[in-house]
């Protein structure tokens, strides 16, 4: 980096600072709500529309009330939504077949919102927790998470969603070589165009808990998911894993969870310059939406600063279960 030799009072740095109109000029990064990807919990029924209680503000809904919200912030420019969908009970099992069932929740909702929203991007996570009796990503068996045994239901996941129309395919699970064979299956089927986004630095995290609530599968979970997800105390691991899933053919991928990982995002981005994208966690977003609940910190701009966080990082967007609340914001100050 050249350095800039002039000295005070030569240089006054503050002069660059001193209006709005001239900070905006210097603006380095700048963020639109076009860079969100709205995580959406959906469940069966309908007019159902239940608070997460370890998530403020957040929303379990079924698809009639979620095409409602998804038209709203669709007119606010919102252009990317993740379907989580919660599984019913009795849907779970061992073999988690109901995630590649053709009509199962998450593939019946993207086929109402592509139907409506033709243009609007639906991302599905291809992973087996929300079908799966064991609360796990993969198979389980004898309390081991079994590998090339969950590729098989991987596949058969992700091509049924694809099938349904998704638009990108986010595998969140974890197993070693899914990228490749989740790519090779979209091949063989002729969806080529299918998107897959891929969770390649997805680390053990304590932040994943209002998540599992919502889906339920917390309640289930024996044990932790530290023999597929990554240790905290590695970067060099996340470099790798990127690397892998790129060779293995994945278009984009996703760091997770978001603020402590900042520096994942951006050495991510300095080595591959692709497209990276952070997942602003449950847990994150419970700890900002509990501060703001108790007027610690201004609502609007703390969670703002934490999106050009994400931009300085060198992130493309961001999943963030604020995406509605920033929508709601700007359009505010739109008009303002
Ligand atoms: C599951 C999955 C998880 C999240 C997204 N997909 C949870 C987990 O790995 O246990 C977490 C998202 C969040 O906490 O907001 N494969």
């Amino acid at each position: 980096m050249k350095v800039v030799s002039s000295r005070f009072p030569i240089s006054r740095p503050r002069r660059l600072r001193s209006s709005s109109s001239i900070r905006s000029l210097v603006q380095e990064n700048t963020f639109s709500i076009s860079d969100l990807i709205w995580p959406i919990f959906v469940c069966e029924g309908t007019k159902k529309k239940e608070e997460i209680k370890s998530m403020p503000d957040v929303y379990r809904m079924s698809i009639d009330v979620a095409l409602e919200e998804i038209n709203k912030y669709h007119l606010l420019g919102l252009n990317a939504v993740a379907l989580f969908p919660c599984v019913s009970e009795s849907d779970k099992s061992a073999d988690c077949k109901n995630a590649w069932y053709h009509d199962n929740l998450a593939n019946k909702s993207t086929r109402v919102i592509k139907k409506e929203f033709p243009e609007l991007l639906v991302m599905l996570d291809v992973a087996l927790d929300p079908y799966n009796i064991h609360g796990h990503d993969g198979l389980v068996k004898n309390g081991r998470v079994l590998n090339d045994e969950t590729l098989e239901c991987l596949v058969r996941q992700a091509l049924s969603h694809a099938e349904a129309g998704a638009d990108i395919l986010g595998p969140s699970d974890m197993m070693d070589g899914r990228i490749g064979r989740i790519r090779q299956g979209l091949e063989e089927q002729n969806h080529q165009e299918t998107i897959i986004l891929s969770y390649s630095a997805k680390y053990a995290s304590s932040f994943y808990g209002g998540f599992r609530d919502a889906v339920g599968s917390g309640k289930v979970l024996q044990g932790n998911k530290k023999t597929y997800q990554l240790d905290f105390s590695n970067s060099n691991e996340a470099l790798r894993m990127v690397h892998r899933d790129l060779t293995e053919g994945a278009d984009m991928v996703m760091v997770k969870p978001g603020l402590p990982y900042l520096d994942i995002c951006q050495r991510i981005k300095d080595n591959f310059n692709i497209p990276v994208f952070a997942y602003q966690v449950s847990g994150e977003f419970s700890m900002l939406q509990n501060a703001i609940r108790k007027n610690l910190i201004p609502r609007e701009l703390a969670i703002l600063e934490t999106i050009f966080a994400f931009k300085r990082a060198g992130c493309s967007g961001i999943l963030t279960y604020f995406a509605p609340m920033i929508a709601d914001y700007l359009i505010t100050q739109e008009s303002t």
